[in-house]
């Protein structure tokens, strides 16, 4: 288990023009500076065009995707030890835009170990956070893929399902931490995500298409 200081912010830029290219810098600077504010820890996660251009800004990334591959002849894929080298120092697996078998999921785990990348599986229901915390990733993120987008907060619109996954990965494997993500953008979101059981929050377009990125964060952040 890798460790990491919580709780915890992580922001995904998904393919948003916003958060894309030389945008993805400037989002990555205002995460550095909310950070170095309030010193709460916040984890950029750009697209892997742009991994080493954002991790030369100083602030903890991880990648979006890698598979679950050796080095070799293969084309097309994310290799972790690419990711590692570019900056990442940790990735997601399996996120609901970029679903991968279970069987997938546990390579993809021994990649990221293997090189040294701390692992965010993203899953869908409580169910499949189970099967994602048997395979011992460093988290598990639970985000219903409904409300991912919606600007609905799974942290009040479903919080059964954020405490069912927290209760149900510590029954199996306590060292795995929790995050939730889908609809979260505001400082109450996040305080109710840590009041279910999480360690924090995984969420994309209630900050990256704020009018104010940086705003949005402070916001996010304010009520820890
Ligand atoms: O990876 C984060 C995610 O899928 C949630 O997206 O836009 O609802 O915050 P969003």
């Amino acid at each position: 288990m890798k460790q990491m200081k919580t709780p915890l912010v992580v922001l995904n830029f998904k393919t948003y023009t916003e958060s894309t290219g030389k945008n993805a810098v400037r989002i990555a600077g205002m995460c550095a500076d909310v950070s170095n504010e309030t010193g709460i820890s916040i984890i950029a996660v750009p697209q892997l065009s742009d991994l080493r251009a954002v991790a030369e800004i100083g602030i903890p990334v991880f990648a979006q995707h890698i598979d679950g591959i050796s080095p070799g002849s293969h084309t097309g894929s994310v290799l972790a030890e690419a990711a590692s080298d570019s900056g990442a120092i940790g990735t997601l697996i399996n996120h609901s835009e970029r679903r991968l078998t279970l069987a997938d999921i546990d390579s993809a785990i021994q990649a990221a170990d293997r090189a040294g990348l701390a692992t965010i599986v993203c899953s869908n229901n409580i169910a499949t956070t189970k099967a994602a915390a048997a395979l011992e990733p460093d988290f598990v993120a639970i985000e219903p893929p409904e409300l991912i987008g919606s600007g609905i907060p799974v942290s009040t619109a479903d919080p059964g399902i954020v405490s069912g996954a927290a209760n149900a990965v510590s029954g199996i494997n306590p060292d795995v931490q929790v995050l939730c993500g889908a609809g979260i953008s505001k400082g109450e979101d996040m305080q109710a995500a840590l009041k279910l059981g999480t360690v924090g929050v995984l969420l994309a377009s209630g900050i990256i298409r704020a009018p104010d990125p940086g705003d949005a964060l402070r916001d996010l952040v304010s009520g820890i």
